[in-house]
């Protein structure tokens, strides 16, 4: 697969991250092979038990850029389920909705869709260690990874204002955490200081990342029998999710497994909206000091936003933000639902409800949310939330003694109608 600049077309080596004429993003071409012979393959992959078949990254191969069998790293990562949300539906003002949970991943994010190609890539080249910046999705994912191809993982994140699970969770993978007095942004900045020849940069701004996860929409597809929704929504950070999935689509249009690709809608957080504001305004992204709970979305100068923004174009979708109320509240309906997800992913219902409202989506529409990262990643969020005034919040009611207690018990059991 041919490997170039995303901005000048600049044919690129596969060592860099970045194009050496111009700096922008690298990016894979599509590769070249036979739309019907792969779907026959993806589809007779369902049955297999091979690990690389199980893989809901894997089974699609023959559309990755090629890597070694011996050198893959995979957890079966990517094979998550589309759930129905009635009450996210209803909230939304829609007929139907459904979830694509990626926080269903190994590790809890869709990240791992990525990174288990961009760390198998290293591993195949022989690299003693991988490094990345991160809100704490990416961290957990490449660690994870590094962890079981036997290579040393570094992450930088901002030391305050991130979720403690995340780090955690990538702490008890091994990995050494920097964490640094500043945010993502800046943390990103000096991974994107180094030379990805020496160290693996896993950051979204590497290739391999995106080619790992524009399978998300292979599998949202596949898992559909290749029917098209109208609307796919996404929460946008660095915007490598956004740009990944709208590869994703263009692809499989390309190779005719759908006929038509989904338009997207792209929902950043108000106080971390660079994106949404160069979608209205034009010309170049100017990045802004972010702030948001959403700590998975707090990031000013969005690495991918041009790529993006080429994505939601080339999709006639839009880019809007949502205030970080509007993002708790539609966190717990989405709880209410028996899902659950992290802040970041909650965006997604919260965009869509006002995309409903202001007529831009049909209430009639088949309408997917990318649920990016899991319940569990950010509890200290919910326990907030539930303590709080806000209507949804489930407040622990405090028992004193037994008859309290009982009361209690019989209160909550007791048909609705007695
Ligand atoms: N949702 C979650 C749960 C995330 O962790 C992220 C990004 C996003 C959405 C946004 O995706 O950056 O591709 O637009 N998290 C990164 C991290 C920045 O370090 O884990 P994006």
């Amino acid at each position: 697969m041919r490997l170039a600049c995303s901005d000048c077309e600049a044919i690129a080596d596969a060592a860099e991250i970045t194009c050496r004429s111009c700096g922008g993003l690298l990016a894979f071409g599509a590769a070249d092979v036979d739309g019907a012979a792969v779907a026959r393959l993806f589809a007779e992959r369902r049955s297999s038990r091979d690990p690389l078949d199980t893989s809901g990254v894997w089974r699609y191969r023959e559309l990755l850029p090629a890597i070694s069998r011996d050198a893959v790293v995979t957890m079966r990562e990517n094979a998550v389920p589309i759930y129905d949300a009635p009450l996210g539906a209803k909230r939304a003002g829609m007929k139907r909705l459904a979830y694509l949970h990626l926080g269903m991943n190994p590790t809890g994010s869709f990240k791992d869709c990525g990174m288990t190609v961009a760390v198998s890539r290293a591993h195949e080249r022989g690299m003693r260690a991988a490094i990345c910046a991160s809100t704490g999705n990416t961290a957990a994912a490449m660690a994870a990874y590094c962890a079981r191809a036997g290579m040393a993982a570094i992450v930088l994140v901002p030391a305050v204002g991130i979720s403690a699970s995340k780090v955690a969770q990538t702490l008890d993978y091994g990995a050494t955490v920097l964490a640094i007095d500043g945010d993502f942004d800046a943390a990103l900045a000096v991974v994107r200081r180094l030379d990805a020849k020496s160290i693996a940069v896993v950051n979204s701004i590497n290739p391999y990342r995106i080619e790992g996860q524009k399978c998300a929409a292979f599998r949202l597809l596949d898992e559909r029998n290749w029917n098209v929704p109208d609307w796919l929504v996404v929460p946008g950070g660095n915007l490598g999710n956004a740009s990944a999935f709208g590869k994703g689509f263009r692809e499989a249009r390309a190779l005719g497994l759908i006929d038509r690709i989904p338009r997207i809608a792209v929902i950043q957080a108000s106080g971390a909206a660079p994106f949404a504001h160069v979608f209205r305004d034009g010309g170049e992204l100017v990045p802004v000091t972010a702030k948001t709970t959403a700590t998975a979305i707090k990031i000013g100068a969005p690495a991918s936003w041009k790529k993006a923004l080429a994505e939601v174009h080339a999709s006639n979708g839009v880019v809007i933000h949502v205030d970080d109320d509007a993002i708790a509240d539609a966190r717990a309906t989405i709880g209410r639902d028996g899902i659950g997800c992290e802040p970041a992913s909650a965006a997604t219902l919260a965009g869509l409800t006002r995309l409903v409202a202001d007529g831009t989506i049909d209430r009639e529409a088949d309408v997917v949310l990318a649920l990016t990262g899991h319940v569990l990643k950010d509890t200290a969020y919910a326990t907030s939330f539930h303590e709080s005034h806000a209507t949804q919040a489930n407040r622990i009611v405090r028992v004193g003694n037994d008859d309290e207690l009982f009361a209690r018990i019989e209160q909550v059991a007791r048909p609705a109608h007695a």
